[in-house]
């Protein structure tokens, strides 16, 4: 695949920008999130994750399952906040 093509669509990171920051020395999926900020948009990295890690792992050779998935953090899916600010104690 080219280097332009965006992988992350939420934050606009192409492939190119993964694949440097792999070239850097950062082969981690949440190294990669911290420098690039894949993964922290709307979707929460359902969107780009796989993609990620799949180049990391043509890149060093570890395969897929091995690698760490990266830290996920709720809410994992989006809430709207209408719905967090309703809620009453003992809900
Ligand atoms: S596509 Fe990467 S966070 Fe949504």
């Amino acid at each position: 695949m080219d280097d332009d093509v965006i992988v992350c669509r939420c934050e606009e990171v192409t492939l190119g920008e993964i694949r440097k920051c792999i070239e850097a020395g950062y082969t981690t999926f949440d190294e990669i999130k911290r420098l690039l900020r894949v993964g922290m948009g709307p979707c929460q990295g359902r969107g780009c994750r796989e993609i990620v890690l799949r180049e990391i792992s043509r890149a060093t050779g570890v395969p897929l399952e091995k690698l760490h998935p990266g830290t996920f953090r709720p809410p994992a899916k989006p809430v709207l906040l209408k719905l967090l600010a309703e809620e009453k104690e003992g809900d």
